[in-house]
């Protein structure tokens, strides 16, 4: 019997019906399970054919637990590997040569000495940084975020460099990117399943988190739709992720891709609604049942370079 595992933390919605949508299909030789393991003993797996890692972004010993898993064979949906890896101001420079919009960005040393470093580990930073450069390339209103960050904290839309300085100040050891602030007509949020399947959901980051998934956006074109189909295939073909989401604001007709690092994306019925949650149900059940059936071989680093070699 293979076995699907889901490792899931606080979420409470989408990995029982991931469960019981898999098991109703009956298959004789596939069951899906919540993942159980204890202190991870190496080389030794934990019975999985597949994983779909919904936490170990917030938890690392199930990080450590997984590339464990990728060794006996398991394949780890999204790759543990990569995700540690990736960030999203690189993630941004690589969409930039992959044809894909993005904010202008910068990467800000940190505010603060990381620990056990001082001014002396830092000798090779320019001090102070060239901030009337910054602010011409960037430009008012900005955004500063962390670079690897999520779940829209430390995330401030700054409005003068005073401003700036004063968050800026207190970011501490967080390492943050300054980035255009995209004023944006309509603004889209994009589930991407198997690097294949793109639903493209209206979604209004201004209203209040319950009603995000309200937005009253006139009807997409479909030369609009297909670019931001086009694009976000291309961004999770290139990261090589599985289950993601990209988010878009568009700016006099153009898709400006803004955060496309969420490789645990909200997938509660409540916040998606039903229509969106069926569709993201059935795509992932579909694809686990497929990699459990058709394992891939684990591919050791995202595609972008071979992507970008073409
Ligand atoms: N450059 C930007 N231009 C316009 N809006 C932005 C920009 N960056 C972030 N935002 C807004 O802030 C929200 C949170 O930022 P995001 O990059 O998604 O961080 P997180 O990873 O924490 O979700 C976005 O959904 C978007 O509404
Ligand atoms: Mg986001």
């Amino acid at each position: 019997m293979k076995k699907i595992g889901i490792l899931f933390g606080m979420e409470d919605c989408f990995q029982w019906a991931l469960i019981d949508r898999i098991n109703s299909m009956k298959l004789k030789d596939i069951v899906a399970e919540p993942v159980q393991t204890g202190a991870v003993t190496m080389n030794k797996g934990t019975g999985y054919t597949v994983i779909l890692d919904r936490i170990s972004h917030d938890i690392p010993f199930y990080k450590g637990y997984l590339k464990n898993e990728v060794i006996c064979g398991t394949q780890v949906i999204n790759d543990p590997f990569w995700s540690i890896a990736d960030d999203k101001f690189f993630e941004c420079a690589m969409a930039t040569k992959l044809g894909v919009a993005v904010p202008r960005s910068v990467l800000l040393p940190h505010n603060e000495h990381p620990i056990d470093t001082t001014s002396k580990s830092m000798r090779n930073l320019v001090f102070p940084l060239p901030w009337d450069e910054i602010f011409s390339y960037i430009g008012f209103p900005a955004y500063m975020k962390q670079h690897y960050g999520g779940g829209w904290k430390h995330v401030h839309k700054l409005e003068s460099p005073e401003e700036l300085f004063h968050v800026y100040n207190q970011t501490g050891r967080h390492l943050m990117m300054l980035q255009e602030s995209i004023e944006f007509d309509s603004y889209y949020r994009c589930y991407c399943v198997n690097r294949e399947h793109v639903l493209v959901m209206p979604y209004e980051p201004r209203n209040e988190h319950a009603r995000r998934y309200q937005a009253d956006h006139a009807p997409l074109s479909k030369a609009l739709n297909d670019r931001i189909v086009k694009d976000t295939l291309t961004l999770n073909r290139a990261l090589g992720y599985d289950l993601n989401t990209s988010e878009f604001a568009v700016r006099d007709g153009i898709p400006i891709a803004i955060d496309f690092m969420n490789w645990a994306p909200d997938c509660d019925k409540h916040s998606v609604g039903e229509e969106n949650f069926n569709w993201v149900l059935e795509k992932v059940a579909t694809m686990l049942v497929d990699r459990a059936q058709k394992p891939r071989p684990h591919v050791p680093f995202a595609p972008w370079q071979q992507m970008l070699l073409k």
